[in-house]
């Protein structure tokens, strides 16, 4: 089945399996280009066509993607400070950069704090907020994508990051224990989950109490077609599983968050990239 043959909203596995194929071909593509052959490799059949293609052509891909929103949002590596964030990350950081926004903007974090990252991908949030939360602090990354967790290693042992550290899972799923980190951040990834509010609750129960979500993503502003909601290669882009702005916050609040909120800037498509807070109450 190909993603003009759906007629309504994609099951969980097809979506499951176009988000790893998609993000797995990006990873490989920046490895390739690092000359770094990714471990895991042999152990998968090719998932796309486009994953032996440079890295270039992956890029246009998800701009393309993107372009439906009218040209107004930035992507990737776009969204940082490039003298200030960018300066002195590899380019393996860099090019690998996928998100929608900058959620370090908002983090707001303090040395020795605890970071979880929902869907990490090469690592770029998690290796500027290992520079805000210093020695004492302690960033985790986590990813289903094998060729994404790959990916990061690589760039934190380029990096000589020594308090992050990357995890192959999933966010409806997280591998840690209750109460464990001050601040949970993602940057354009839970558009991508086919069950948010189990995210939004796993993020509340890994927060301690008083701890920050901090997030940059695809939200609507007003329902899109039924076509694309159908389309596989646009939930794999960020665009088809996009909640409406309001049932975001709504199912945020209902996971038990407070102080919730999403800014953004309206767009024309409908489509706009926001930053949203919220807090578990102490
Ligand atoms: C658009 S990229 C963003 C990567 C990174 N946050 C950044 O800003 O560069 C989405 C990432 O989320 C991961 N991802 C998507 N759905 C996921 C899920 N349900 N659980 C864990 N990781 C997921 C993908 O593998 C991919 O690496």
């Amino acid at each position: 089945m190909t993603a003009s043959d759906l007629t309504s909203q994609p099951d969980v596995a097809a979506v499951r399996r176009a988000v790893v194929d998609r993000y797995a071909a990006r990873a490989r593509a920046v490895l390739e280009s690092a000359g770094v052959a990714p471990s895991t490799a042999a152990c998968c059949p090719p998932a796309t066509p486009t994953e032996s293609q440079p890295i270039e052509f992956v890029e246009a891909l998800d701009r393309a993607v993107l372009a439906k929103s009218g040209g107004e949002l930035h992507y990737g590596s776009a969204n940082y400070d490039a003298a200030n964030d960018l300066a002195g990350l590899p380019e393996s950081v860099v090019g690998a950069s996928a998100g929608c926004g900058n959620p370090l903007a908002i983090a707001e974090l303090t040395a020795g704090e605890r970071v979880l990252d929902l869907g990490s991908g090469g690592g770029i949030d998690c290796f500027l907020a290992a520079q805000q939360v210093g020695e004492t602090g302690a960033v985790w990354g986590l990813d289903m994508t094998p060729e994404m967790i790959d990916l990061a290693r690589h760039n934190a042992a380029k990096v000589g990051a020594s308090n992050v550290r990357f995890r192959l899972g999933e966010i409806e799923d997280l591998p840690f224990s209750d109460a464990s980190f001050d601040l949970v951040m993602s940057n354009c990834v839970i558009n991508l989950s086919t069950d948010k509010p189990r995210v939004f609750a796993e993020a509340y129960r890994v927060l301690a109490s008083g701890g920050r979500l901090r997030v940059s993503d695809m939200v609507w502003t007003a329902e899109p077609s039924e076509a694309t909601r159908a389309s596989l290669e646009q939930w794999a882009g960020c665009v088809a599983g996009a909640m409406l702005v309001d049932d975001y916050v709504a199912a945020i609040r209902a996971a038990g968050f407070e102080d919730v909120a999403a800014e953004y800037a309206p767009s024309d498509s409908g489509l706009v990239s926001a930053s949203v807070f919220a807090r578990r109450p102490v």
